[in-house]
């Protein structure tokens, strides 16, 4: 499997500039704030939306002024949504960090987010991005839609399959297909091709959601993120809901009321993981994950071959293998 280092080569100066653009977007003269978005600088994480949008604009005509400000703007959205889920989901770790809201409290981190999204509004309309704008606010609704609804599921605990992707369609796959279909349009690309790429992004943000979610079951120590937090917060990702569909009546509802327990109750909630860990659900959610792995990649068979086209194709690969 190829490692982000390699794919990211046929965009390596674009990336290496995006990093003076993302640092610079965040500049401040409030201390507080300052000092928090230099941790936010310091703490990055795989940058992979970034790299999106370069390499679907090198594979439409190539990177211009305002594929810098397509990337900035979603990263900026990106993290503004990490530090907020983070305080819906009272996460303590990020990027093997201490989260913002464990060091410097909810409500500072509610502010830090509002802070980064706006930013990226202000970035954008600096640079007569409206365009941009365009793709990604739709996104951003989406992502707020995606997070309620689950919310609102995670309170009855009786999501179905259809209504998990819908959340994960929402809450994750729009923003990777802004970035798709942003980088086609900042570098001039038509509405077939930016379509192309949004719908590819989607399929491919829908495989990165079902990794997310296995991953959820991996040491805290590879994935810088809480163990096992979508159980206790009660989330039903595809594993959990595939296990209790292949139980009988009596064990569900044993295994819902485990759920339930689990918050607080650390050794219930390893019981919990464990047996979902046993049961099919882990391989099942390979199974999807890798179907739509298939159709991004087939998306892309309309696309003349070259370097940002094999990169793109071994970043969906990336992102279904990765250990973070
Ligand atoms: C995490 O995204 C949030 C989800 C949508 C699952 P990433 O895994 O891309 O986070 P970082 O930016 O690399 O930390
Ligand atoms: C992704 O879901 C949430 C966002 C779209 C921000 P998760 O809640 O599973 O993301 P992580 O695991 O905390 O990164
Ligand atoms: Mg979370
Ligand atoms: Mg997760």
């Amino acid at each position: 499997m190829a490692n982000l280092a390699s794919i990211r080569q046929p965009v390596d100066r674009e990336m290496r500039e995006f990093q003076r653009h993302f640092k610079e977007a965040m500049r401040t003269s409030v201390p507080l704030l300052d000092h928090i978005t230099r941790y936010i600088v310091r703490s990055k994480g795989k940058q992979m939306r970034p790299l999106l949008v370069y390499l679907s604009a090198a594979a439409s005509g190539g990177t211009q002024e305002r594929t810098h400000i397509a990337a900035t703007l979603i990263e900026l959205l990106h993290t503004a949504t990490l530090v907020h889920d983070d305080v819906v989901d009272a996460a303590e770790t990020r990027r093997g960090f201490l989260s913002i809201n464990a060091l410097w409290k909810s409500k500072i981190a509610v502010l830090v987010g509002d802070y980064l999204l706006s930013r990226g509004l202000l970035i954008s309309m600096e640079n007569d991005g409206i365009d941009l704008l365009r793709i990604t606010s739709k996104a951003v609704e989406a992502m707020s839609e995606g997070e309620l609804l689950q919310i609102e599921k995670a309170r009855r605990l009786d999501i179905t399959e259809a209504v998990y992707y819908e959340i994960i369609r929402r809450k994750t796959a729009s923003l990777i297909a802004a970035c798709c279909a942003a980088g086609a349009a900042s570098a001039g690309a038509d509405a077939d091709r930016v379509e192309l790429l949004r719908t590819f992004g989607e399929e491919m943000g829908i495989a990165f959601q079902i990794k997310d979610d296995l991953l959820d079951f991996a040491p805290s120590s590879i994935t810088g993120k809480p163990s096992g937090g979508d159980v206790k917060e009660r989330k039903m990702t595809l594993p959990l809901i595939h296990t209790l569909q292949s139980l009988k009546p009596l064990q569900r509802r044993a295994m819902v009321r485990g759920i339930k327990r689990s918050k607080d109750d650390p050794a219930e909630a390893q019981r919990i993981m464990d047996r979902i860990m046993e049961g099919p659900g882990m391989a099942y959610a390979e199974t999807k994950m890798k179907a739509h792995r298939d159709r991004a990649i087939e998306l892309l068979d309309a696309l003349d071959d070259g370097a940002a086209k094999s990169a793109l194709i071994d970043l969906v690969d990336f992102t279904i293998s990765r250990k973070k």
